[in-house]
């Protein structure tokens, strides 16, 4: 790995928005370390991409696991982009949520994102940005009290971190997607999809390139002076379900 490239670790890279986010990170001229906690398909889609580009790399581990995190992140010779993808789901009625619910969505949501940030941020130079990848839900939706309540937190880490890194130039941003197309949608039922997308006002499911397309915006080095930000990116479901 050369230094001369900026260096962009993208968390969850194994398929969904953070392939979609590592293709994209890679045409706009970045090294990209691929990290995630599933070895598949995480170790077949980095073979493919190193088919084409010798500017990417890939590690199986879990961001809720910090010996892990700092061994990675201490083992970087610089560090300019962190993109806090990855992350748990699952619908569940209110009544029917435990705590264990709670407490698995945090550990991997909320603590493992804020991890990954500790430790980059204890790298990275003046100039250097972090995308926390938090979700439309977290203004409001039906059964999902753990992943709403952990994507709040996205956005209290995002609001938290810009300001105290700020001194230090490090500037940290969230985007905010709606209905998008990968695994995670796709693991609720077809009525659950049809129910979601009827809310839409697209009536169009989002595919992970959209969302792609704004990280990069927050990962570029041309992307300055922007910080504790939420870019809302969901077919215009924000501006108000009740009207559609
Ligand atoms: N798909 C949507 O509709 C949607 C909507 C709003 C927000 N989001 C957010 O976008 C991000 C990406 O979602 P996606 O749809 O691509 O999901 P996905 O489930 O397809 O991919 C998530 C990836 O994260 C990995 N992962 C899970 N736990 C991990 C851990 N502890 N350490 C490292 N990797 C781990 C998984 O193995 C998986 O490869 C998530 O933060 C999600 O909450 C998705």
């Amino acid at each position: 790995m050369g230094n001369e490239k900026e260096i962009a670790v993208v968390t969850g890279a194994g398929r969904g928005i953070g392939l979609a986010t590592t293709k994209r990170l890679l045409e706009d001229g970045f090294h990209v370390v691929m990290v995630d906690l599933n070895p598949e398909p995480l170790g077949a889609n980095a073979a493919e991409l190193k088919m084409a580009s010798n500017s990417v790399e890939h590690h199986a581990l879990s961001v809720a696991d910090r010996p892990a995190v700092a061994g990675l992140i201490g083992s970087l010779p610089r560090l300019d982009v962190l993109v806090n993808n990855a992350a748990i789901f699952w619908d569940g009625k209110f009544d029917a949520v435990t705590e264990d619910d709670f407490r698995k969505m945090y550990e991997i949501n909320v603590i493992g994102a804020f991890v990954m940030a500790q430790e980059a941020a204890k790298v990275m130079k003046r100039g250097a940005r972090i995308v926390n990848i938090a979700s439309r839900a977290y203004l409001a939706g039906y059964a999902h009290a753990p992943y709403i309540t952990s994507k709040a937190g996205a956005i209290g880490l995002t609001r938290s971190m810009a300001i105290d890194l700020a001194p230090r130039g490090i500037f940290v941003n969230a985007i905010a997607p709606g209905l998008i197309e990968t695994e995670m949608f796709r693991s609720l039922t077809p009525e659950r999809q049809q129910e979601l997308i009827a809310k839409q006002p697209t009536k169009e499911v989002g595919q992970p390139e959209d969302i792609a397309n704004g990280i990069a915006f927050f990962a570029s080095p041309r992307t300055r002076n922007v910080t504790g930000q939420v870019l809302t990116l969901d077919g215009g479901r924000s501006m108000g379900i009740s009207i559609y």
